[in-house]
């Protein structure tokens, strides 16, 4: 079925391929940012991980965040709302963009939309004090989602952080990876998800700084939610000596 070709203006195959319907098809779009139905997806979890996103954050005055990737629900404006800071966002896909303008109109000038490919992202190098990752990397497949590494590694700062909001590493013991039907139903939707849960996301985004001469401060924090089957990470990236 070559249907998802329609939408492939522009955008990485496997976005068009598989996720077409969530954020590429106006009607996906218009569904999806409601936030009964993302907190659903998110099994009723969507507070908590928006309130530890949020907790991790850079707030100090004058910090530059790039949220890579737009999202469904009200993460971009809580974030610009929880401090005078600039939001940069990118996205790859046009209606995506377009979305979070409309909800963003009031704090345009501290919220620089642009259009790019997370894995071959056009900021300069070092540009922000921290890049905000909100469930996308468990949508791409490995190789996009080796070579976005790199890509947060070299626009993040030395002395800034990374803060990533995924699934957390393969939950055998969660009562819904144990139901069969459901796992299996997962996979389908999510066809990336079950590599990203095997995934050390923590040895890859070291590599990744180690190739842009860059090092993590120690070990991330990581708070872990609903059973352990999503996680919050904030990584902090070592000052040069
Ligand atoms: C952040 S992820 C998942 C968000 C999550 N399901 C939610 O809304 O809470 C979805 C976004 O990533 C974008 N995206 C996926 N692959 C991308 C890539 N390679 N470069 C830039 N944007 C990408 C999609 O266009 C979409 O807007």
């Amino acid at each position: 079925m070559r249907f998802y070709r329609k939408f492939l203006g522009g955008v990485p195959e496997y976005l068009a391929r598989y996720y077409w319907w969530a954020y590429l098809w106006r009607w996906g779009i218009w569904l999806f940012d409601h936030q009964p139905i993302i907190n659903a997806i998110l099994f009723g979890q969507y507070d908590k991980l928006l309130h530890n996103t949020l907790a991790q954050a850079k707030k100090r005055p004058g910090a530059r965040l790039l949220q890579l990737t737009c999202v469904y629900g009200k993460l971009t404006p809580v974030l610009l709302a929880a401090s005078d800071n600039d939001v940069h966002l990118c996205d790859v896909a046009t209606g995506q963009l377009l979305l979070a303008r409309r909800k963003t109109l009031e704090v345009a000038s501290r919220c620089p939309l642009a259009r790019m490919n997370a894995e071959r992202l056009a900021y300069a190098d070092d540009t922000f004090d921290q890049v905000i990752v909100f469930f996308l990397l468990h949508e791409m497949p490995p190789e996009a989602r080796r070579r976005t590494y790199g890509e947060i590694a070299r626009v993040v700062r030395a002395g800034g952080s990374v803060l990533l909001t995924e699934y957390a590493p393969l939950p055998v013991r969660h009562p819904l990876y144990r139901f069969v039907p459901f796992r299996w139903l997962l996979g389908r939707l999510e066809p990336f998800l079950p590599g990203f849960w095997r995934e050390d996301v923590a040895a890859e985004l070291r590599q990744a700084l180690a190739n842009n001469g860059k090092s993590l401060d120690g070990e991330p924090h990581v708070e872990y939610c609903f059973d352990g089957f999503y996680r919050v990470m904030r990584f902090t990236i070592n000052r040069p000596d």
